[in-house]
């Protein structure tokens, strides 16, 4: 039986095995899928049992996607430009990183319809993901990229892999925005507020890469803007993950979509 692995740390919240198990089953495969809360030390460790072939595939996420880089043979040309791997993966008898995410968010950034060309992004947090919004943005077409978060300093050192973003103050924001991302974990938990006034915002698209239901950033702003949260862009990323390890992509289907929501 093939192994395949999601690691990071927590890990608990992960819908990841859920959705890969269910296409495992659905297109017969001998393959399971399993979440794994790791520490630093054993990344080297799993990336051999890649190597060896005892795991067949790894999805890595908070906080590993940049640290496991170093582990790793040789990079896709995505992983590279976001300095960011969710897949791991072998051919040729080296082990690959590659990145999903920004593949998840375009499509899922297609699905809503929104004009992405010639706006202004408003980014808030500069986490594990944000390298992967900030390219997928460009590739675009968009104008202009604000990012904004709590440690500025983590902000600021985007600024080497994307030398044309433009950094704010924690609780500023630009005068003319279009779309609006929350990368940042603050929503996870109910009461989680991001304490930045919205009320005049119009029209405009709330897009929270946060996927289990709506954070109350989307729900104070639903009514006279767009939203979306973050499960359409975790189903395409896991779905490309899967197309790289088995070479052909599985169907998203409404079990799914209930299976994930529930
Ligand atoms: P990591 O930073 O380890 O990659 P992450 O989950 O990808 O982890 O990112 C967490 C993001 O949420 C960061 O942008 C973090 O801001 P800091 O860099 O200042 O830590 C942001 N975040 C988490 N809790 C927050 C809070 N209470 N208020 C504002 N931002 C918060």
């Amino acid at each position: 039986m093939e192994k395949y692995l999601v690691i990071g740390n927590p890990i608990k919240h992960s819908l990841s095995p859920i959705l890969h198990n269910y296409w495992f089953k659905a297109h017969n495969e001998d393959a399971i899928y399993e979440k794994k809360k790791v520490e630093e030390v054993e990344l080297e460790g799993l990336i051999s049992n890649v190597k060896s072939g005892k795991i067949s595939g790894i999805n890595v996420t908070v906080p590993f996607k940049n640290s496991i880089i170093k582990y790793l043979d040789k990079l896709s040309i995505i992983a590279e430009k976001t300095q960011s791997v969710n897949t791991i993966f072998k051919t040729d008898g080296k082990v690959c990183g590659h990145n999903t995410d920004c593949e998840g968010f375009v499509l899922s950034l297609i699905q809503t319809k929104f004009k992405i060309e010639g706006k202004n992004a408003f980014i808030l947090g500069a986490g594990g993901v944000t390298p992967s919004i900030i390219y997928s943005l460009k590739s675009k077409s968009i104008s202009e990229i604000y990012v904004s978060n709590r440690t500025k300093q983590k902000a600021e050192n985007l600024k080497k892999l994307f030398p044309e973003i433009k950094i704010l103050d924690w609780g500023k924001r630009p005068k003319k925005f279009d779309i609006i991302i929350n990368t940042t974990s603050v929503g996870l938990k109910e009461n989680d507020k991001i304490e930045i006034d919205f009320s005049d915002c119009r029209d405009k698209l709330f897009y929270d890469l946060i996927y289990s239901g709506k954070t109350k950033f989307l729900k104070e702003r639903e009514l006279s803007n767009y939203t979306k949260n973050g499960m359409s862009m975790f189903i395409f990323q896991a779905q490309k993950s899967y197309e790289t390890w088995l070479g052909y992509k599985p169907h998203v289907d409404d079990k799914l979509w209930e299976l994930l929501s529930n």
